[in-house]
């Protein structure tokens, strides 16, 4: 396994790959969409949260984003352009119901019709995440994904979709991150709802969890030849030093963070390890859940950003394990990890312990402060050496006899990244906000040029 590239921009190559390898990018509808009060769209927990003083860290909110509800169709010539064969974007839930009376919204189908028609007129493969954590604001007001109710207005919710999109669509993601809509929403509090309980970040996850589930199922039922899968943030989890406190700690922080999702999903239940460690914080499970939640999928999305380093820490509750960042490492702007060997590790640990079938990277990018130059150019680098790294180890990962069968890279366009607003830049095109003009950087021409086998 060489991950020494001498001459980065020629390392690697499509032919590298199978000719059938899905080559893409990934986007999300409210980081993108804008036009939140537009077509009968109704509000989200990400409106009513960017809209809360102090949770947005340069105040912004996603109300115009990209503004990708009108340019979709640049947008999509974009990725054409690009060279790209497959564009995973997700739905707005609050597009497609005006409320809790579920009537479906035919303006809210008709925009996601026209943006599946577009993307199969330029030869991309639509690959549709169902949830990337917009749920509507109404059902949050009945308790949200705590309320069992809101796995059936989920399942409503698939029902309408599948049927209405799933002869044009057959790939299907039912959730994107669990982790972060849980606990990004329920524990820490930094996502939108904003709540910091560790016991309802657990039933959420249950929850969550269960409509997955539950959803497989009825994608199923609705779409002949589906395939079902779910986007798992994954992270390879390593001891910060060698002492037999911190390497004991790797797996106490694994159990939550990797094998509370990987094992139920499996079919083995939740790590007895996590369970013990959460104690009566432990999410109330109904007969049937854990079946449910193990309903066989086609294919296992990883989200890969950066590996986690782990300290033993006994004050910690509940992992007793502190995250710590060493000083020696490369960073993004953003300040994660460049680990392209984690991207290994992780697409190795997760086909040999799990029966996952193909495996696709549903996401994988980095933020830098790019500039637009003098020049009309933006001269991304640093994104673009991240990019030919990863790739070098996916590469290396199927040479390994990873079925790995895919690459979204995150993300098409500059974009609302939650929290951080527009703070950061994860795109392969630049978007100047003031005009909305899409700049395609340096990383998105390599990226163009190795798809299209000419690097
Ligand atoms: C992932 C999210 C995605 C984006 C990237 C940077 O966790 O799925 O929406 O924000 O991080």
């Amino acid at each position: 396994m060489t991950m020494i590239l001498t001459d980065l921009p020629t390392a690697i190559k499509r032919s590298d790959f199978a000719s059938d390898f899905l080559w893409g990018v990934s986007t999300s509808a409210y980081q993108i969409e804008g036009a939140v009060a537009e077509d009968g769209r109704v509000p989200s927990i990400w409106d009513t949260f960017a809209d809360t003083p102090g949770k947005i860290r340069d105040g912004s909110t996603g109300a115009v984003a990209c503004d990708h509800y009108h340019r979709w169709e640049e947008d999509l010539d974009l990725a054409q352009s690009m060279g790209l064969n497959s564009y995973r974007f997700s739905i707005a839930w609050t597009r497609i119901f005006n409320g809790v009376d579920a009537t479906p919204n035919p303006k809210g189908l008709e925009f996601y019709s026209k943006l599946v028609d577009g993307m199969l007129a330029r030869g991309l493969q639509p690959w549709c995440t169902l949830y990337h954590w917009d749920l509507p604001q109404y059902l949050e007001d009945q308790g949200g994904w705590n309320n069992r109710a809101t796995i059936d207005a989920y399942l409503q919710y698939v029902d309408v979709i599948t049927k209405h999109l799933g002869g044009r669509i057959k790939h299907w993601i039912t959730h994107n991150e669990p982790w972060c809509t849980a606990m990004h929403g329920n524990w820490d509090g930094m996502h939108a709802p904003g709540n910091k309980s560790l016991p309802l970040a657990l039933q959420i996850c249950h929850n969550v969890l269960v409509s997955h589930g539950r959803a497989v199922q009825l994608i199923r039922a609705n779409v002949p030849g589906a395939k079902v899968g779910i986007a798992l943030s994954l992270h390879p989890v390593k001891a910060a030093s060698d002492s037999a406190a911190d390497i004991a700690a790797v797996s106490r922080h694994d159990a939550l963070r990797n094998r509370w999702f990987l094992d139920v999903l499996y079919g083995r239940g939740y790590p007895a390890e996590a369970l013990a460690l959460v104690g009566n914080d432990a999410p109330k499970i109904e007969a049937g859940d854990i079946e449910a939640i193990a309903a066989p999928c086609d294919f296992l999305g990883v989200n890969y950003y950066f590996p986690e380093i782990v300290q033993d820490a006994p004050d910690e509750y509940p992992l007793r394990t502190k995250i710590v960042y060493p000083q020696d490492r490369q960073r993004t702007d953003f300040g994660w990890e460049v680990s392209p060997e984690g991207l290994i590790t992780l697409l190795e640990r997760v086909a040999r312990d799990y029966p996952t079938g193909d495996l696709y990277v549903t996401e994988n990018g980095s933020s830098y402060d790019d500039h637009l130059g003098a020049d009309g150019a933006v001269t991304d680098t640093a994104r673009r050496d991240y990019l030919i790294r990863h790739l070098a180890a996916m590469r290396d990962a199927i040479a390994a006899g990873g079925k790995i069968k895919g690459y979204f890279a995150w993300s098409l366009l500059d974009n609302f990244e939650w929290a951080e607003g527009y703070l950061r830049r994860f795109g392969l095109t630049y978007i100047d906000y003031a005009t909305q003009r899409r700049i395609v950087k340096q990383s998105g021409e390599w990226y163009s040029a190795f798809v299209r086998g000419k690097n």
